[in-house]
């Protein structure tokens, strides 16, 4: 690792393992690094993280690792805001400061109340419990399809062939977005989300190209919409009013209401889905239990959430002084919240390392907590739920095929191709 530099007088005294770098990519680049969150929560839930060489804004941030510690933390809206704080003028939810014009204040999960919450009840609509049931058969169909379709060719790669292609099905199908634009868009969303080619806070020209032509689409469909507006999502933000007071939404943030419904959608499904067809391979009892006794399906998929946790943290921005167990974090400060760690956090979880799909007491933050929890928690869940009773409905056992490939990045616990063998019943 890299050297830390010392930013404040704070990095002695609450950064405790000197040769660990949460912003150099390499450490998540073979999957979430549990063995280092789990030495961190031992030493402390609440650390400042100094800046290294590699750290965006050359700028030291504060680590939160303990579920007790996270969950108030993430309730207090006021205090630790998505979108900004302090002096500093960009900011949202990644380590990086993103500026205003690209996220922080126009996107709902980097927004802060009241815009935030009138935001959230004018898209959620959109996203109902009735709507997303609906979806379910035709969703059935789609994963059928993928799944025979894989069984006849005997292996494939599990990623493109199956988990990418439901939550892909599913939000275009919300959203209606033509079959043949769907591929291309998760190219786009793919190649900005990787960080294959770079580092934190850096663009690559992959990266650079995915988010034009996927910004450039985003303001077509959203014209679109406006000229003859549906009943989905994207319409209903557009054609409605957030209050009297706060008006409607500018045309930039409509925009940005199509973004965040592909970009948090498509990527954190389909990496619960690969990632959850991992575990069963490191845990074949487990899938087994599960071929035997399918009722235990919901407790399964809750499960797979906490083990996999697909969004490792978000950041958050103080915007006044304050203290927490017995810290005190200056207005402007960055705070991350590692629901990863959460989700392993010994004090909360019963055995948090066993994998166990009869788990009870399952209260994870997969989908975060407070006032940005997931909008998208309960259309997530469904797609899982498709996906895999379809698998035990077609497929007896499946194998690796070969190596793992994982999506390096802090931000995104993910899985970028894995090639599996299959065996039908
Ligand atoms: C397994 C899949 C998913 C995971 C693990 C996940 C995870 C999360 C997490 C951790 C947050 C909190 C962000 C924060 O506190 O800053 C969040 C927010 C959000 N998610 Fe998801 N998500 C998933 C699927 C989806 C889907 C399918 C949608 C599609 C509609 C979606 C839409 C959203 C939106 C709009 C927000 C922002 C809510 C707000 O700020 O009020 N998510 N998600």
């Amino acid at each position: 690792m890299s050297e830390h530099l010392c930013d404040s007088e704070r990095c002695a005294t609450y950064w405790p393992l000197p040769d660990v770098d949460l912003t150099d990519l390499t450490l998540f680049s073979q999957g979430f690094p549990h063995d280092v969150f789990t030495q961190l929560r031992q030493n402390d839930g609440v650390l400042y993280h100094p800046a290294t060489p590699l750290t965006p804004d050359n700028e030291g941030f504060w680590v939160f690792t303990r579920y007790q510690d996270i969950v108030p933390l993430a309730r207090d809206i006021d205090t630790f805001s998505s979108h900004r704080g302090g002096a500093r003028t960009g900011g949202g939810t990644m380590i990086e400061d993103l500026p205003s014009a690209a996220g922080p204040g126009t996107v709902i999960n980097m927004m802060d109340d009241p815009r935030h919450k009138a935001l959230r009840r004018l898209m959620a609509p959109g996203i109902t419990r009735g709507r997303i049931a609906a979806l379910e058969p035709v969703l059935t169909v789609a994963a059928r399809q993928a799944i025979v379709s894989a069984l006849t060719k005997g292996e494939g790669d599990f990623v493109s062939d199956i988990a990418a292609e439901l939550p892909l099905f599913a939000i275009a199908h919300l959203v209606g977005i033509p079959p043949e634009d769907r591929h291309p868009i998760s190219g786009w969303i793919n190649a900005v989300l990787d960080y294959a080619d770079r580092q934190l806070g850096q663009s690559s020209a992959s990266s650079q190209q995915g988010m034009q032509q996927f910004m450039a689409y985003a303001q077509r469909f959203v014209e679109q919409r406006r000229q003859a507006p549906g009943d989905d999502i994207v319409s209903l933000a557009i054609a409605g009013e957030l209050s009297a007071e706060l008006g409607s939404l500018t045309p930039m943030e409509q925009v940005m209401v199509f973004s965040v419904v592909m970009v948090a959608g498509l990527e954190t499904t389909r990496n619960a889905i690969a990632g959850g067809i991992l575990t069963f391979i490191q845990h074949p009892q487990q899938w087994l239990l599960l071929q035997r006794e399918p009722v235990r399906m919901n407790r399964a998929l809750e499960e797979i959430l906490r083990w996999t946790s697909p969004t490792p943290y978000n950041r958050r921005t103080a915007t006044r002084d304050v203290d927490v167990a017995g810290k005190r974090i200056k207005a402007g400060e960055k705070v991350t919240l590692w629901w990863a760690s959460a989700n392993r956090d010994e004090q909360q979880f019963e055995n948090p390392f066993a994998f166990d799909i009869c788990r009870e007491k399952n209260a994870h933050l997969a989908f975060g907590s407070g006032g940005h929890s997931c909008l998208g928690a309960q259309l997530a869940t469904l797609e899982m739920r498709v996906v895999f009773r379809e698998l035990l409905n077609h497929i007896d056992t499946f194998a690796l095929n070969g190596p793992v490939e994982w999506v390096r990045s802090n931000k995104h616990t993910g899985i970028r191709r894995m090639p599996l063998r299959y065996k039908g019943l």
